[in-house]
């Protein structure tokens, strides 16, 4: 696993950019597994400007999210889907029909074999974009006995709840089910970068950096088995986890 310490936030952004940039120069058809949370939005803020700025062409790219809440509406502002739409597709020359989102059609079940499909529609994504979450869990994969190595459905812990509910209005407001990527999924992918930042997340990142232990506890230990991963963190978290 790669290590890389930045100054700051902006430039751990900049550098994943950066990541996502190149795969897409040297592959215009490129495949990119793309995730949500507060942590990617200046990722996908850099994506928006080197396009802008025509260094960039998203016409033949494909993409698959991560995951997605069951029982949201792709329209609901909390969506995945719309916050794809908001921070990246709208501002890009993606074509829609190419970008995949979990959708809520069917049974969760059905709509988690969907996305396993799609994960793998000509080949599994060349680049694979994380953030995580407090207690370690990537994409909806959470810490607990057991993993699941494909698609599922993914009933959220109440510290996730807790922490995206300030997206919400309320707690009782965040969906209690999602549909994610698996961690056979997730590490299908040519590359992996993770970016995190901040207190919050000091422990699963000692967890990730520190040893080579790897444990259902905090899923993201799991990507010490893949060879081309690279973790992203700015100087203050690398300092606060002791890396
Ligand atoms: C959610 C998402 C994860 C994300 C995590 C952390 O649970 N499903 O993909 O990594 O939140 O989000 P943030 O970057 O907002 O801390």
């Amino acid at each position: 696993m790669k290590l890389i310490v930045t100054e700051s936030y902006e430039q751990s952004c900049l550098k994943a950019a950066e990541m996502i940039g190149d795969v897409i120069r040297q592959n215009p058809k490129a495949k990119l597994g793309l995730a949500t949370g507060s942590t990617p939005e200046p990722i996908y803020k850099n994506l928006v400007k080197m396009y802008e700025q025509g260094g960039l062409d998203f016409s033949q790219v494909s993409t698959v999210n991560l995951d997605e809440y069951w029982g949201i509406d792709p329209e609901h502002p909390q969506s995945y889907r719309y916050f794809m739409n908001h921070h990246l597709f709208d501002h890009v020359n993606i074509r829609k029909e190419a970008t995949f989102v979990a959708t809520g059609k069917g049974t969760p079940e059905q709509a988690a074999d969907e996305l396993e499909e799609k994960v793998f529609e000509n080949g599994a994504p060349a680049i694979q974009l994380l953030g995580i979450g407090a207690n370690g869990h990537i994409a909806f994969n959470e810490a607990g006995p057991s993993l699941r190595a494909k698609s599922h459905v993914e009933t959220l812990t109440e510290s996730t709840i807790q922490a995206n509910s300030r997206f919400f209005d309320s707690p009782e407001q965040v969906p209690t089910q999602a549909i994610t990527m698996g961690m056979g999924d997730i590490l299908a992918a040519g590359s992996i970068v993770l970016v995190a930042t901040g207190a919050s997340k000091k422990e699963a990142v000692q967890g990730l950096l520190l040893d080579d232990v790897i444990t259902t506890e905090n899923p993201s230990t799991f990507l010490k088995l893949h060879p081309n991963t690279t973790v992203i963190i700015d100087r203050e978290l690398a300092q606060l986890a002791g890396v």
